[in-house]
């Protein structure tokens, strides 16, 4: 297919395109700002361009990954979030509309299901960790990251509804290379690590989700999906996984300790929130092919991590 994607030089973008070209696809990458695999630089919020990228490209279906995200809080003032993030999206569900397309991927975000409630979990009271699956609600994005988002989300909704348009809506956990900007302790990859418990997938993992997706959605109409790395918990663990997370990895993982004793990381004392990516697996059949098992098998046999860490990462539009 030929096949718009936004967000081409970012860090999904680069590690999607190639996927996508290696199984036959042609991808006219669109970004704000230029990269090995963007042959038009501009912003989605531009309904002639999308218009003239479509005419002049013949695109049979697009993957919408292009967007302001959580770093960019700081840097970017509320209305470019809604520029980008929500007429953006409207004006690529416009054009594939017009162009009788019959699928859309946009990525989205898990980050949009947690509530000043959910984020302050233990902290904030919460006698058990939060289990957070596709039914999750009622959702309160606590910033105009999450709140942009899940503004594309109900958009992709009522064009399905509207115009019979089939989407999946990819909300995403992390996989980020740089390190978190709200949490130091533990850091880098110790933290990430930890992460492939409850919230985190590789980057590889990210960029097949939506391979799979895109063949996967076009007899499925409107379906939205979590993706993180398989996580080891069932929903009778959360009371212990917020009092005593480490008892509860001891009874999956007896060889945890030991192995993060060896390297000196600390495994987390509480978990307060899991997603679970099971729907992805049962609908898609997809599933995150590195979890916590391949991080412990790479710890054992004294490999580098199975995932990136670059704490220098910079999305590329703020090296323009
Ligand atoms: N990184 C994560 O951990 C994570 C987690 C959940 C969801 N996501 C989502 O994944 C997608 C990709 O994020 P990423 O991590 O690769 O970030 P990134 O910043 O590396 O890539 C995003 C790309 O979008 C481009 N972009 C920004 N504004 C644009 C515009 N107006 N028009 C066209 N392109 C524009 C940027 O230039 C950048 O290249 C985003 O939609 C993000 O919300 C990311």
């Amino acid at each position: 297919m030929k096949l718009l994607l936004t967000g081409s030089s970012g860090w999904l973008g680069r590690h999607l395109a190639p996927r996508l070209e290696a199984i036959g696809h042609k991808v006219i990458g669109l970004d704000i700002a230029p990269g090995d695999h963007t042959d038009i630089v501009g912003t989605v919020a531009d309904r002639t361009l999308i218009d003239k990228t479509f005419r002049g490209h013949g695109i049979e279906a697009v993957i919408h990954a292009g967007a302001l995200h959580k770093p960019d809080i700081v840097r970017y003032p509320n209305s470019a979030f809604v520029d980008v993030n929500v007429t953006g999206t409207l004006n690529l569900l416009e054009a594939a509309v017009q162009a009788g397309h019959d699928r859309f991927i946009f990525t989205s975000t898990t980050s949009l299901m947690i509530s000043e409630t959910v984020r302050a979990g233990r902290e904030g009271g919460a006698e058990q960790a939060f289990w957070l699956d596709e039914e999750f609600g009622p959702l309160k994005p606590r910033n105009i990251y999450g709140v942009t988002k899940i503004s594309a989300e109900h958009l992709c909704r009522l064009f399905h509804k509207l115009h019979g348009i089939n989407v999946a809506v990819l909300r995403t956990g992390r996989f980020f290379p740089e390190d978190d900007d709200t949490l130091i302790m533990p850091s880098g990859p110790n933290l990430k690590a930890n992460e492939f418990l409850n919230r985190r997938l590789t980057v590889e993992d990210a960029a097949e989700a939506h391979v799979v997706a895109l063949n996967g959605i076009a007899d499925l109409g409107f379906e939205t999906f979590i993706l993180s790395a398989p996580t080891p918990f069932g929903r009778t663990d959360c009371a212990q996984l917020i009092a005593n997370a480490p008892a509860v990895i001891a009874r999956y993982y007896p060889e945890a300790k030991a192995l993060y004793d060896k390297k000196g990381w600390i495994l987390p004392d509480h978990i307060d929130r899991i997603y679970d990516a099971g729907k992805a697996e049962r609908l898609l059949g997809f599933r995150s092919k590195t979890d916590f098992a391949s991080i412990l098998a790479a710890l054992a046999e004294e490999r580098e991590p199975p995932f990136h860490h670059d704490p220098h990462y910079l999305s590329p539009k703020e090296a323009l």
